[in-house]
């Protein structure tokens, strides 16, 4: 595997100017597959206004010239509280993306969690030797394929499993279906237009895109084009996915175990019960059931029903430091970022993803500096006031 870091770092000063740069690299239908949500994009939407429901009440005169961003996760210590999550087809907004963003990942000092269906497989992520890294998988109808999926993790020596529960139907993506990119590809001449005119873009990808596919299936599925593992995907994933799976996963998985996707108190409850090492609290970036909550806004019954007894990350609308603080505020442990981290790399490949950790570790900081706070352990609801003005800690 080549290994190919854009020496250029882009002049992004915000994960929003970030975004507007991914969106005047990338082909249209490539920017709106990461960019873009299921239906009305409403809890796309309500994922990044929620976090405007709460203002801090900053203790400037506890400040400290030093402040500590590192926090504890299973054993490893992360510089920073954000690690990076699942998102598929990663190859397809820079060569090699996955490696790229895993070694970027590395280089902060954070994890890198690999999707199930990224564009290499699994083993070649874990070749990259970027760690800690997870692995993110789906319950098929076929448990075997299930377990292997788990036991090629655990050879790859992944220091993590996540199972996510939310996808076993896939979201109703209406930009994707506007662009065509769908399975099978019905790009018109919009589209191709969209991709020529992209021309870095272009002469980037032009000897990748025929190896774009799922490269976690190719040999189980014995087919290696991308439009006949994706339509084969739908039929493997099981909707009666239950409790048994998880149980059955926990106990094939001798590692941490996290579910990614629960939104409800009582499944965090359930998810303890059953052994669960960690829970990320997640509407899967808004891409799958319209009209869901906003990850934020579960987030303090979850921190509640699970008492501190397990971690609780958090994911969906994250573009700020302060996004992270406020999480953190709330009772996360960590926070988790799926799109920032696409537009960083589409804009400059690793370098691009390095940045948008850099700014996100800056404006953390920042806050942090600000609010009078030094460490991360130091972060507690007491920082924080609603909109209804009714401040968070009890004591206040
Ligand atoms: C392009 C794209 C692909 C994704 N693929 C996966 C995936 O394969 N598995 C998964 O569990 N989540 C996947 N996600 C969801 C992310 O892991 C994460 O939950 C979400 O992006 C967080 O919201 P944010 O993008 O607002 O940060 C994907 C998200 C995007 C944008």
């Amino acid at each position: 595997m080549t290994e190919r870091v854009s020496t250029w770092r882009p002049h992004a000063y915000s994960v929003a100017t970030m975004r507007a740069q991914a969106r005047r690299v990338l082909p249209r239908p490539i920017f709106d597959f990461a960019d873009g949500g299921a239906e009305d994009e409403r809890t796309l939407r309500r994922n990044e206004a929620a976090f405007s429901a709460f203002g801090f009440l900053p203790r400037p005169l506890c400040g400290s010239s030093h402040r500590d961003l590192s926090i504890e996760l299973f054993g490893k210590s992360l510089r920073l509280p954000v690690l990076i999550g699942p998102t598929g087809l990663a190859g397809l907004f820079w060569p090699d993306g996955e490696c790229a963003t895993a070694r970027a990942a590395a280089r902060a000092g954070t994890v890198y969690c690999a999707s199930h269906a990224s564009v290499v497989p699994l083993e070649a992520i874990a070749a990259c030797e970027a760690s800690p890294r997870w692995m993110q998988v789906f319950v098929y109808r076929d448990r075997g394929f299930t377990r292997e999926f788990a036991e090629r993790a655990a050879a790859a020596k992944y220091d993590a499993l996540v199972l996510t529960i939310d996808n076993q139907l896939t979201g109703n993506r209406e930009r994707d279906l506007r662009n065509g990119f769908t399975i099978p590809p019905r790009f018109g001449p919009a589209a191709f237009a969209a991709m020529a005119l992209k021309l870095p873009w272009l002469m980037r990808m032009r000897g990748e895109l025929k190896y774009i596919t799922f490269g976690n299936y190719v040999d189980r599925l014995g087919a290696s084009d991308l439009k006949t593992l994706a339509e084969r995907m739908p039929s493997l994933l099981d909707t009666s996915l239950s409790w048994r799976d998880v149980d059955q996963l926990r106990s094939w998985w001798k590692g941490p175990f996290l579910l990614k996707g629960i939104l409800h108190p009582q499944d965090a409850k359930e998810a303890l019960a059953r052994g669960v090492d960690g829970v990320i609290v997640s509407n899967h970036g808004g891409r799958q059931l319209d009209g869901a909550v906003a990850a934020v806004e579960a987030l303090p019954a979850v921190v509640e029903a699970v008492a501190g007894r397990i971690p609780i990350l958090v994911d969906g609308g994250i573009r700020r430091g302060r996004d992270v603080i406020v999480a953190l505020a709330l009772g996360a442990s960590a926070c988790v970022i799926g799109r920032p981290h696409l537009w960083g790399l589409a804009v400059a490949g690793e370098a691009g993803v390095m940045q948008v950790l850099e700014i996100l570790r800056r404006e953390i900081d920042r806050v942090m500096g600000l609010c009078g706070v030094s460490s991360i352990g130091q972060i507690g609801p007491d920082l924080l006031m609603r909109e209804d003005c009714l401040p968070l800690h009890p004591t206040c």
